[in-house]
Order: structure tokens, then C-alpha cells, then sequence
């Protein structure tokens, strides 16, 4: 069983829950001889009755985990005693991750039956935990190697484990060399995706369309088994107030069994689910007060001094929010331009223009406790005083080993030329968590300053012994050392510590400071900080065909004082852009049988570079500085950057609501695929 946290993913299975379950595996000499073998095989089956959807879930009780209730204050009471209430559901859809590199592993057997373990995974410490368990070994005996991934995004954060499994199988048994490498259809056809997520809302507000109360059921999709999905479903309920104080809320929270592939980790975890919810209940009320959504966004922000203490009781002490959508208001003329697009959207017919503004506000912390914590181990060379770092962090195009490669070259004053980061490893940093929740930087980074402060104590500890100076740890810039007034170049002072017998290395360790989290009573301080950040989006969509286009997007992107602004611009670009994909032309479907029918880039549609916004100004808010203690008052990028296409979402439905004057509140669920806008209108022009 392959399952992370609970049971549940057995490797091959007898009875299987899903289409595409695995049952076996073949090696052979060819890729095409493997085919050939696997369609010998005759397998019967006798036809169960699938569940494959959230509602039917939710009618029969099939669920993977417990429900949950939280409340605060008294939600029920507060939407009775309020001027205005309204009432709706909504739905987000799944994503399938569609990293460059699909899953794969390579296994070579070792000597004493132990196994070096190449897999393309987020978590090479979980990887190894789970083969010594089928193999029934110790975890010694396995080393885990991940050089880079082509991209990955939750999508094997446990999912890959699977693969290195059964390739660690073949392997065993055929005493061989193995190699797997998953064809697309089947790695999509196998593995689970992003959750969709279903709400039904009840809200209460005043005239001026502030929340007074909020009663809400969330329910989620997680597929066969529970995989992630209740620290997914966590993240959801920790995120529906995205950057609103909600005093009165009371959110059921149901984890739905389907048989469909287990769903996963995928960039917001479920926080991005939880922030549609509340964005999508925030516009109906603009709408049917007739007012400016991004206004009524703003009046329920959090504030400053009162109305700071989320609904699980942590009190925000970082949140420049207002400053970021204020900024961003001036910075992309939202106001003329919305006046503008009143105008266009009056004389023409079939072509309609839609705008949205909205926020982001997103915590930074895997909600587990326990997995804020990080290893690293730091070489010195005796010879030349290059570096070479290992830590926990995986590299898959978050440039974290660029990241880690400058702080190092920062705190020693070398080049970044003198310092190499290589493959993430097992039996190099043990007892990893993943490289997940935003977080591979902030706590790989850290263990790594870690480890190179020791070696500056031993550096410090002999000089003040040989050279009988009073020091600190000493400045390091410019390939020099100085201690006290004593100047040293940094290779010099290396080789003469090794001669004088200083150790050269070191490991180091990292624990998130602060942060505490009861899953019981859902309260506590869950994150170190927030990320912030807000984005403008303007649409145009064709009201015959439901073809619709991104015309311009204004992001302004909190990443404190960043690390590397190249690579977070990466991040605040991509991840806009894949967050587009989810609310827009991504769609997962199923038969009524549960067979996924959208396994290939020919039945499933990925944004294309012709899909980017045709004006795209992405911005590192200036003012940007972490209050926390994380290395450089950086913040992460990471996850939050995706949640700001939120604003791509309801701009389209902007552009809907134009055809009823703005009245009418269309029913639009995500993803705004172009049928999926025809039918909002349609069903928009019959209400009018
Ligand atoms: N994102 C956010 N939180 C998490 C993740 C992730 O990928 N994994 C575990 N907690
Ligand atoms: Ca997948």
C-alpha cells in the first residue's frame, strides 16, 4: 500500500475502485515487447456501480474521511438578523497537473539487496519509506536520488510513489536494471488531480455588503482513497476568508469518496478552492447590490488594528493587503477603464468586455506541524574552497537550488560560481518533508545557513586560537575573511583550517518557529506568515461562440525582499497563468462510468502561449518585507501566485452580467469553459 497518511493505495489491486487502477507489471528487454506482454493478459471483471460524482457522494454518505464542522460566533443567528441575505451554489473544477516530465523512476539493484532509487518526485524521503515497506527491508537499504523534475506541482508529491514501486519491484525480481516511464494517457488515466471542490452558501450582509454571517458546505472530491485530501480539505477551510474578516461562520466540510483516480496535492492545495468559495459568494452580493465588486471586496478586508483574528483564531499582524489593492487600483487605471468597458460592452452586440479585481491572501506553513522542518549538509574543500551543499529541497523549476546556491555564495562572500547544489538524496539529508506548501526555499534555505554558520564557528574558533584575536564569526565578502581587523582570502584560510585539523563540513537543521496548530478545535497559529498580492483582469468573450480571450492582467505580487526577482517573476507568471487554465479552458470529465475521458493533450486543453494575456504586467510589490524571521525578510512565491487568475474567473462572468445590465447574477461555475459561458448566457437571457 502506497497510501501517505492513511491506508488505501494498495500498489496492485484485486478489486479495483477506479478506471485505470493498476493490477500488474511486466519487464522486458523493449518498451514495445512490454506492450506487447501487457496485452496478454485476460482479466475478468464483474461490473460494480460506481459513484462518480460530489453529489451523488454526498446522498449516499460516501466519504473518504470523517466530515468536519468549524464555527465562530453565531453564523445562523447573525444571516437571520442581517439586512440582506442571499443564498447559492457553486462548483471549481479538477486539474490535471500536465508537468513537462510525466512519472517516472529508475531503479539499479545494489549490493546486500539494497536499491538506488532515481524517481521523479517531491518527496524522495516518503519514496523511500514506502519501497522498504513493501520490501519489507530496512529504510537503510534504499537510497532515494531526484536530480530535477520537469515541473511537478503537487502532481508527485506522493503520487509518484506508485511508479518507484513497482519499478523497485521489477527490479528486485529480475535482479535488473529498471526503467519506468509512463506513457501520458496512462500517467493521467492513473493518477489523481486537483480536487473539485462543491458549495452551497447561505450569507447574511448589510447595505453596505459587508458579511455578517456565513453558513457554508464544502465538499470536495477525493477519488478512492484519503491520499492528501484531508490536509487539502484543512487548507480549503483555513482559506475561506481569503483576505476577509468573517465574524459569524459556521462551514461543513464533507470529504467525498468517488471512484475516480485518488486526487491530490496540486499548487493551492485547496486553499485556492476555499478562496473561489468566498469570491465567488463576495460578487454575488456586489451584484445584487448593484455596486462595484472590487468596493465590496474592500470593505470586508481584514484591518489593521481590529478585525484581525482570522476564524481560527490567529491573529494577522502582516497584512498590507489594502496597500496592494489600493497600488494596484491607480496602477492599472481600473476605474477608467471599467467606465470604458461600460461603454464598449453598450455598443456592441455580440462582443462583451469584463473586468475583476481581486486578492490574495495566502499562509505560508504545511499545516502538519511537524513537516516545517528541514536538513542540509555543507562541504568545504580543503584544496580550492569550493562548496557543496545538499539539502531536502527538490528542484522542479522553483529555482530552488539557485536560490540556495546565492544565499550560500552570499553568506561566505564567494562567487556564485565557487558553490554547487547537487541531486536531492536520501542517504545525504535524511527524514525530509516534501518540497510542498510554498515552503522549499523559507526552510531548506534556512538549514543551509545553518549548517555553513557552523563551519564559520570552527573558521572563528581557530583563528582566535592561533592568531589570539577577540572575534565574532567574522565578514565575509569579496572571497575575504576578516576577523577583528585580520584579513584572510577565503581559500587560504580554508586550506591552512584543514591543516590545522578544523572540520570543514556540517550538517544543519531548520524548525519553523511559532507556529502551532490544533486540527481538533481548528485553532492556533497554522502559518508563519502571509503571502499577499492582488490582479487585475480584463476579458472579452463572444457572446455566439463563448470563445474568450485574457485581454490584459495587472498583478502586484508580494515576495517581501526577494531572493532571486527573476525566478519569483517565473513563479507570479506561470503561476497566473496555469490558475487561468484551471478557471478557464482546463476540464477534467468522466463517463457516467467513472472512465475519464479527458487523458490527452488532444481531449484536454492546457492554457497555449497564444492563451497568455495580451498585455501582462506582473509587478514585485516595492515595499515588501517578511516581519517574520525568514532568511532576507524574503517571502515565498511558490503556490499563491496562482490564485490571482481568480480575477480571469469572475471578469468573465463581468462580461456575462453585462448582457442583463448588470442586474442579474449569472450562474457561472468554474471552469468558464466556452460552453460553459454559452449556457451562463443562455440561462442569463431567460431570466431577463
Ligand atoms: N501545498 C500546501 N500545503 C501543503 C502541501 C502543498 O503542496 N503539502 C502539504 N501541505
Ligand atoms: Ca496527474
Amino acid at each position: 500500500d502506497v497510501g501517505p497518511v492513511y491506508d488505501g493505495d494498495p500498489i496492485f489491486t484485486k478489486k479495483p475502485e477506479y478506471f485505470g487502477a493498476p493490477l500488474f507489471g511486466v519487464a522486458a528487454r523493449t518498451t514495445e515487447l512490454a506492450r506487447k506482454a501487457v496485452l496478454k493478459a485476460k482479466i475478468s471483471y464483474k461490473t460494480l456501480k460506481p459513484i462518480t460524482t460530489i453529489k451523488e457522494a454526498l446522498k449516499k454518505k460516501s466519504f473518504v474521511l470523517k466530515e468536519r464542522i468549524i464555527k465562530k460566533g453565531e453564523a445562523l443567528r447573525s444571516i437571520e438578523n442581517s439586512a440582506y441575505r442571499l443564498r447559492g451554489n457553486f462548483t471549481t473544477g479538477s486539474q490535471e497537473h500536465f508537468a513537462l516530465e510525466g512519472q517516472a523512476a529508475f531503479v539499479i539493484p545494489q549490493e546486500d539487496d539494497d536499491f538506488k532509487v532515481f524517481s521523479k518526485t517531491q518527496h524522495p524521503s516518503e519514496t523511500q519509506q514506502i519501497i522498504a515497506k513493501m520490501l519489507n527491508q530496512k529504510s537503510n537499504t534504499i537510497t532515494v536520488e531526484t536530480r530535477r523534475l520537469g515541473g511537478s506541482f503537487g502532481g508527485t508529491e506522493t503520487q509518484s510513489f506508485i511508479f518507484a514501486a513497482i519499478c523497485t519491484l521489477l527490479a528486485k525480481k529480475t535482479k535488473r536494471a529498471v526503467k519506468l516511464r509512463v506513457d501520458r494517457d496512462d500517467d493521467i488515466i492513473i493518477t489523481g488531480k486537483r480536487h473539485d471542490f462543491y458549495s452551497e452558501y447561505e450569507v447574511g450582509f448589510d447595505e453596505l455588503g459587508v458579511i455578517k454571517g456565513l453558513k457554508l458546505k464544502l465538499a470536495s472530491r477525493c477519488g478512492i482513497s484519503p491520499d492528501l485530501s484531508g490536509a487539502i480539505n484543512d487548507r480549503a477551510l483555513l482559506h475561506i476568508d481569503n483576505a476577509y474578516y468573517l465574524e459569524n461562520i459556521l462551514v461543513e466540510n464533507y470529504l467525498c469518496k468517488t471512484n475516480t483516480a485518488s486526487n491530490t496535492a496540486f499548487r493551492g492545495f485547496g486553499g485556492n478552492q476555499g478562496m473561489m468559495a468566498i469570491e465567488n459568494i463576495i460578487d454575488h452580493i456586489a451584484t445584487s447590490l448593484k455596486k462595484d465588486s472590487a468596493e465590496i471586496r474592500r470593505r470586508n478586508f481584514y484591518q489593521k488594528r481590529k478585525k484581525n483574528i482570522t476564524h481560527y483564531n490567529m491573529k494577522i499582524e502582516d497584512n498590507v493587503i489594502q496597500e496592494i489593492f489600493d497600488q494596484l487600483v491607480k496602477s492599472s487605471n481600473y476605474k477608467s477603464r471599467q467606465l470604458n468597458i461600460k461603454k464598449f460592452n453598450l455598443k456592441n452586440k455580440y462582443l462583451k468586455k469584463g473586468i475583476s479585481l481581486t486578492p490574495v491572501k495566502f499562509g505560508i506553513s504545511f499545516t502538519t506541524w511537524h513537516l516545517n522542518q528541514a536538513g542540509a549538509l555543507v562541504h568545504i574543500y580543503s584544496e580550492d574552497g569550493s562548496v557543496h551543499i545538499n539539502h531536502g529541497g527538490v528542484e522542479m523549476g522553483n529555482g530552488v537550488h539557485t536560490k540556495i546556491a546565492q544565499l550560500a555564495a552570499h553568506s561566505l562572500g564567494l562567487p556564485f560560481n565557487k558553490i554547487k547544489v547537487s541531486a536531492t538524496r536520501t542517504d545525504k539529508v535524511p527524514n525530509t518533508s516534501a518540497s510542498a506548501a510554498s515552503s522549499t526555499t523559507d526552510l531548506n534555505g534556512a538549514a543551509t545557513l545553518n549548517a555553513i554558520s557552523k563551519i564559520k564557528m570552527n573558521l572563528a574558533a581557530y583563528v582566535k586560537r592561533k592568531y589570539k584575536i577577540k572575534t565574532n564569526e567574522g565578514i565575509y565578502e569579496n572571497g575575504k575573511v576578516k576577523f577583528n581587523g585580520k584579513s584572510f582570502r577565503f581559500d587560504k584560510l580554508v586550506k591552512e583550517a584543514y591543516l590545522n585539523r578544523v572540520p570543514l563540513s556540517s550538517s544543519g537543521f531548520y524548525a519553523t518557529p511559532k507556529i502551532h496548530f490544533d486540527k481538533k478545535t481548528f485553532k492556533g497559529r497554522p502559518f508563519l506568515y502571509f503571502c499577499y498580492s492582488a490582479a487585475v483582469s480584463e476579458v472579452i468573450i463572444d457572446t455566439l461562440t463563448g470563445e474568450n480571450k485574457i485581454l490584459r492582467a495587472d498583478i502586484l505580487h508580494d515576495a517581501g525582499k526577494a531572493i532571486n526577482p527573476a525566478i519569483e517573476m517565473g513563479q507570479i507568471e506561470g503561476g497566473f497563468v496555469q490558475g487561468a487554465g484551471w478557471l478557464g479552458c482546463e476540464e477534467v470529465n468522466w463517463k457516467n462510468n467513472g472512465q475519464i475521458t479527458t487523458h490527452s493533450p488532444s481531449t484536454y486543453k492546457i492554457p497555449a502561449v497564444s492563451d497568455m494575456p495580451e498585455r501582462f504586467n506582473a509587478e514585485i510589490f516595492k515595499r515588501g518585507k517578511n516581519i517574520e524571521n525568514v532568511i532576507n525578510k524574503s517571502k515565498t512565491t511558490g503556490e499563491p501566485p496562482l490564485m490571482n487568475a481568480m480575477s480571469v474567473f469572475f471578469a468573465i462572468k463581468n462580461a456575462i452580467a453585462s448582457i442583463g445590465s448588470y442586474k442579474i447574477n449569472p450562474k457561472l461555475d468554474a471552469p468558464a469553459t466556452p460552453e460553459k459561458i454559452l449556457m451562463s448566457i443562455k440561462n442569463l437571457k431567460s431570466r431577463i
